[in-house]
């Protein structure tokens, strides 16, 4: 699957599936489910590295784990899904430069064939034509954009006239700076429905109803595997739970072991004289 493979699936009104993967085990699963597009999101920050946001992860780290989700796939190259990886928070945010060099990173030392970034505004769309015309396909982010966290907190987005057309008007820009798909979280699903008509790229819901081009989920809230999952990414199963009892049962199943026979304390070693 390649960037352009995503439109097709649009047109085709085929919807696109996107799940995130963080390691080699994580990936397989997701390839095998079927997913069209693997993001390696910089919420890896919080589900697998433990921070309290996603602002900490470093490049480094995004292309250390896109390397292990890329060692995962086992489909021959050309039916492997799409993969992209997160920008981290300050990667894009100081200028065109330093924005190519780190998605050049990505793109040079990983098997990402893309970036995501967050936002729209005239500094972001000025990197988003900088990067694609460097040749980086990019993929945006509008709505709960959790770089943003310290402004916006994790609460639901574009809630009234003024903020929903804002945010039409940002998603267009973003089309028109050269972004092969959009990605919109925790809007409403009116708002986003009227994106996947409006927009020629695909919108890529999460918290955003059903109505867009594709759907795109953290896998570990999917699977209930973290410990509290986003009120609109209800999981499919008591992952965490299941884990816990199986391991425990392990645990307690550990047979205790015969005690070892007495050793006779050795004589005492006779003086030299
Ligand atoms: O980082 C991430 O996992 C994401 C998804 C929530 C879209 O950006």
């Amino acid at each position: 699957m390649r960037p352009a493979d995503l439109l097709t699936c649009k047109q085709e009104g085929r919807p696109i599936a996107a799940l995130t993967a963080w390691d080699a085990l994580s990936a397989a699963l997701v390839e095998q489910a079927g997913a069209d597009l693997i993001l390696v999101g910089d919420s890896l920050a919080m589900v697998v590295l433990g921070h309290a946001t996603t602002l900490p992860v470093t490049l480094e780290e995004m292309i250390l784990h896109t390397r292990a989700v890329g060692r995962g796939l086992q489909r021959p190259a050309a039916q492997q899904p799409l993969i992209v990886t997160d920008l981290p928070f300050l990667s894009y945010q100081c200028g065109g430069d330093a924005a190519v060099a780190a998605a050049g990173r990505v793109l040079k030392d990983s098997p990402a064939a893309a970036v995501k970034l967050e936002g729209a505004e005239p500094e972001t769309l000025a990197v988003v034509d900088r990067l694609v015309r460097s040749g980086i396909p990019v993929m945006g982010h509008l709505g709960l954009t959790p770089q943003s966290v310290h402004q916006l907190g994790y609460r639901r987005q574009a809630n009234d006239p003024l903020s929903q057309e804002r945010l039409r008007r940002q998603a267009r820009d973003l089309q028109a700076a050269g972004c092969f798909a959009l990605v919109v979280e925790h809007v409403p699903a009116d708002l986003a429905a009227g994106l996947s008509q409006e927009l020629s790229i695909p919108v890529i819901g999460i918290g955003a109803g059903d109505q867009c081009d594709g759907q795109v989920r953290v896998t570990a809230d999917l699977l209930g595997l973290t410990e509290r999952q986003p009120p609109f990414s209800p999981p499919l199963l008591a992952g965490r739970a299941l884990c816990i009892d199986a391991l425990r049962s392990w645990v307690a199943g550990l047979q205790p072991q015969s005690p070892p026979p007495p050793t006779t304390p050795a004589a005492p070693a006779a003086p030299h004289c």
